[in-house]
């Protein structure tokens, strides 16, 4: 019995040494911060990500006509502002550029968006976007501190600028060398309304589904108060 607890508990510290081992080596993501109720910063995101993103992205599940009634933009100005690659609202966000021509450039297409929130979170597209610096025996110029080697250009360097690594004992350390047009307080405001609307898409009918949700609950609370007094009433005068 000794035995077994003994063994036991050596296993048990290998796992927590094992998994701080782990954690050591993650290279720790930053906060977005950003809020999905947010619809002016909706409304910016879908700006910056059809401007900066969508020439290589699509985002194959979100129909232009949704993203105009979620975000409280007419059809008028969504054609005028979001759709550069589209005609017809109900059509979903393509890119331009095939998908053969992409892996031929880029060694891989660059991956449909719809659901990179969901599936990676808005914390890391957060700090990959803002994880880009300077290497210059990298094909695109640059290198990422959270997708090494990655093959996706620095495509927001002109707002962002130029960053390099100063790295030490194995610990990245990104410093700006070169800023940008806007300033890093900017930038990173940019950047939150962008995965936010990233975040939006990834779930579009989210806020409709909670809204929902609460609706439901009241109408369960009416009836139940209503059950209940339906039910004095019918037994009041069986006792
Ligand atoms: C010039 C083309 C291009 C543009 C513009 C571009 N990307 Fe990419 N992106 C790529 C390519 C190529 C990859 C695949 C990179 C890889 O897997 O190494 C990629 C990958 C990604 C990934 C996945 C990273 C991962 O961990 O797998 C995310 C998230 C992403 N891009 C977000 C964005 C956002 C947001 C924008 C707009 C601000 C954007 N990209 C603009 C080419 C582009």
């Amino acid at each position: 019995m000794k035995n077994i607890i003994k063994k036991l508990l050596i296993s048990v510290a290998a796992l927590i040494f094992s998994i701080n081992v782990f954690a050591a080596t993650e290279q720790s993501l930053l906060v977005a911060n950003n809020n999905p109720h947010d619809v002016e910063s909706l409304q910016r995101g879908a700006r910056n990500f059809m401007n900066y993103c969508s020439g290589c992205h699509s985002a194959e599940y979100v129909r232009y006509e949704v993203i105009a009634s979620d975000l409280g933009l007419s059809d008028q100005q969504v054609k005028e502002y979001l759709m550069f690659n589209a005609q017809q609202t109900f059509e979903t966000i393509n890119t331009s550029m095939l998908e053969v021509d992409a892996a031929g450039w880029f060694g891989q297409a660059p991956p449909d968006l719809s659901l990179m929130a969901r599936a990676k979170g808005t914390d890391y597209i957060y700090t990959f976007l803002k994880s880009f610096y300077i290497d210059k025996s990298s094909p695109t110029g640059v290198d990422n501190v959270v997708l090494a080697g990655t093959s996706m250009p620095n495509v927001l360097w002109e707002l962002q600028g130029h960053q390099v690594n100063l790295e030490e004992d194995g610990i990245n350390h990104l410093e700006l060398e070169i800023q940008g047009k806007m300033s890093p307080e900017e930038f990173d405001f940019f950047l939150r309304d962008t995965v936010n609307f990233l975040e939006y898409m990834s779930e579009p009918i989210r806020n409709a589904r909670r809204a929902l949700g609460i609706k439901v609950l009241f109408f369960l609370a009416f009836f139940l108060s209503l059950a209940y007094f339906l039910k004095k009433e019918i037994w009041k005068d069986v006792k």
